[in-house]
């Protein structure tokens, strides 16, 4: 039996003040560009989108697109490659591909809503594999060993978290791909901030690369900061979920945009420069974060993250959706409240891949004066 979806309560947060809030100090996703930006990057690029024919694409997504994302991975074949209308749509699509009312499936938790809900609205049972500050973030392989069930599906992953900044260590991510594996269950990997890895060594590789039944997934929208494209896509070596998602997709958007499939595939040809940019804004606001957040350990506790554009201090002291409200009344500044991914500790969402961050911060600092 199919359940309503619970409004998305992070995105109506951001509905009521994306765009009048004057300092967003929790986004997501890096630093944009105009399309003018992207166009300079390749002589005749310009010239190439004013030619592109604006008719239907290919429901997969482009040959050429598929071909540049293929590129990510070391043993995904363009073919194997299911471009949607950003990461949100696979998510949908994959849950309705592979689960069905009565099923259970493992969710690394807190988590961005969509990865519990719309298995939820499925009818399926969805238990927490809970990743916990007093562990730096870190999930037990133990916990998850426990919580498999006869029913269990799918597990869940996504790393570099939203909202802890955890990157799974190495060994752990192998572990978790043999459990998967051993006990037939269908891997699914939010991998959207792969890439913003502080250490280019801690890269961990992409589960479509190292587990054949698995599914990552990519977008345009974080590492490369190129939200308003709305391009995402799966990479698996699985035919029968590719399939099945390629299915669904004839029911949700058909095919993708063709400007922004052209704009994605440039933009992925000079990915390089575009996340060595944001990682570049990334460590100049993380070095300034450091010095805040030594100086006010009274009132926050840090974990610094080791990859992405996010992380999830505790607010010490007081009611974190109070202070949340009140800095963006009085400053413009805007936080994210952890009770919007239903999270009882306290913390709040701090994004810095943004070029003004150090005003925003600034702000912050004025405010707990
Ligand atoms: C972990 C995670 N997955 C998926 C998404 C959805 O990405 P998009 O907005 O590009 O569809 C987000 C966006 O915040 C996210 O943080």
């Amino acid at each position: 039996m199919s359940l309503p979806l619970a409004p998305f309560k992070l995105e109506r947060y951001f509905a009521r003040y994306e765009f009048s809030a004057r300092y967003l100090l929790c986004s997501s996703d890096c630093e944009s560009l105009p399309v003018g930006g992207l166009l300079d990057l390749e002589p005749g690029a310009e010239e190439g989108l004013k030619r592109l024919w604006l008719g239907y694409t290919e429901s997969p997504g482009a040959p050429s697109l598929r071909q540049e994302i293929a590129h990510l991975y070391t043993d995904i074949r363009p073919e194997q490659v299911l471009v949607h209308t950003g990461a949100e749509e696979a998510i949908y699509l994959f849950m309705h591909a592979v689960l069905q009312a009565g099923d259970h499936l493992i969710v690394h938790w807190p988590c961005y809503q969509s990865l519990t809900e719309v298995a939820r609205s499925i009818g399926c049972d969805v238990t927490p594999w809970v990743a916990r500050p007093e562990n730096g973030w870190a999930l037990d392989l133990d916990e998850l060993r426990a919580g498999v069930r006869p029913n269990t599906k799918a597990i869940i992953l996504n790393t570099p978290h939203n909202p802890t900044g955890f990157l799974m260590p190495a060994a752990d991510f192998r572990a978790l791909n043999e459990l998967a594996r051993e006990r037939g269950l269908a891997l699914f990997s939010d991998e959207v901030y792969r890439e913003l890895e502080y250490d280019p060594a801690d890269r961990l590789p992409a589960v479509c690369d190292l587990n054949p039944d698995a599914v990552s997934l990519g977008v345009l929208s974080k590492s490369y900061g190129l939200a308003g494209l709305r391009i995402g896509w799966i990479a698996t070596q699985n035919a029968p979920v590719y399939t099945r998602m390629a299915a669904l997709k004839d029911y949700t958007t058909i095919c993708n945009s063709a400007p922004s499939e052209y704009l994605s595939e440039l933009a992925l040809r000079h990915r390089d420069r575009l996340t060595g940019r944001n990682l570049a804004i990334i460590r100049d606001n993380l070095s300034l974060l450091d010095k805040f957040f030594t100086s006010h350990s009274d009132r926050f506790e840090w974990i610094r993250p080791k990859a992405g554009p996010i992380a999830f201090p505790k607010l010490l002291g007081e009611d974190v959706e109070q202070f949340c409200h009140r800095l963006v009344t009085e400053t413009g500044v805007l936080l994210l409240p952890g009770t919007l991914y239903d999270h009882p500790g306290n913390h709040f969402r701090l994004g810095y891949a943004r070029r003004n961050m150090p005003e925003a911060l600034e702000r912050l600092e004025g405010f707990l004066q």
